[in-house]
């Protein structure tokens, strides 16, 4: 049996990328990794998100991982990738920002993610790294995390929220919202509501598949991979929304752990 990839995230939300993966790479193995126990990250301080980051990682090593993907933009915002040394751990962040680069034609980006991701700034860097002539806008999202993890994907109380947050930039005319939280592309036909047919959303599932098929040489042939599920603190929400989320992707193993 091929060696597994590690994947977290601080919850629901990394199955968005959990999933594409799985779709892109069939016969690859996964274990996801949701630390609902101290859900949510994105209110939290960099030292306690990096902590948290470090611990996530250490438990995955464990089983014996060839990678691992930070499938949470709070914590990808603080993640060295060089101090990991022998594994290699990619965040989301990066594969976003290229994604983003690529599809804007104004060169104006808005990206909405947690007051942490927002807070340090961690795509206004690279992006302006990558191109100085990028005019970008950012929006911290607090509500949008717990209306995911509720389920309220689809409701009134949603779009109004969306209203909220977004409105200010379609104002400002961007033509690409980058999506810096993987609990958003839940929300996608919520947010589709306000910001209308001109306006492309980035959602990092896709690009971060793109990036480690590539660089970590995975195999797209089909093929019965396993897929792991597990939490640190369970509840019959969490697992049952982590189906819905994950659609026909089958869960092999599904577990309570203790990091
Ligand atoms: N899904 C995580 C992210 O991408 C954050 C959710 C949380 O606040 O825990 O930032």
């Amino acid at each position: 049996m091929s060696r597994p990839i590690g994947v977290f995230d601080s919850g629901l939300g990394g199955l968005t990328v959990l999933k594409s993966l799985v779709q892109s790479f069939p016969s690859e193995n996964f274990i996801y990794l949701g630390d609902t126990a101290r859900l949510p990250y994105g209110s939290k301080s960099p030292k306690t998100i990096y902590n948290y980051l470090y611990q996530n990682i250490n438990y995955l090593r464990k089983f014996d991982i060839k990678g691992a993907i930070v499938a949470c933009n709070s914590a990808s915002s603080v993640l060295r990738p060089e101090e990991f040394k022998d594994l290699p751990v990619v965040g989301v962040i990066e594969a976003g920002t290229k994604a983003a680069l690529n599809a804007t034609q104004n060169k104006r980006i808005g990206v909405i993610g947690t007051r942490a991701t927002i807070g340090f700034g961690a795509y206004q860097d690279l992006l302006k790294q990558l191109d100085d002539q990028i005019e970008i806008f950012a929006q911290a999202c607090p509500l949008f995390v717990p209306l995911v993890e509720e389920g309220l994907t689809h409701d009134p109380l949603t779009n109004l929220i969306c209203f909220r947050y977004l409105k200010n930039l379609v104002d400002q005319q961007i033509d690409t919202l980058i999506l810096g939280c993987t609990h958003y592309p839940l929300l996608k036909p919520a947010m589709a509501r306000v910001l209308g047919p001109n306006i492309q959303m980035i959602d990092s599932a896709d690009a971060i598949a793109e990036l480690v098929g590539e660089g970590w040489s995975l195999s797209r042939q089909t093929g019965e991979g396993s897929v792991q599920v597990l939490c640190t603190d369970t509840t019959d929400h969490f697992k049952q929304m982590a189906g819905l989320i994950l659609d026909t992707i089958k869960i092999d193993e599904f577990e309570k752990v203790d990091l």
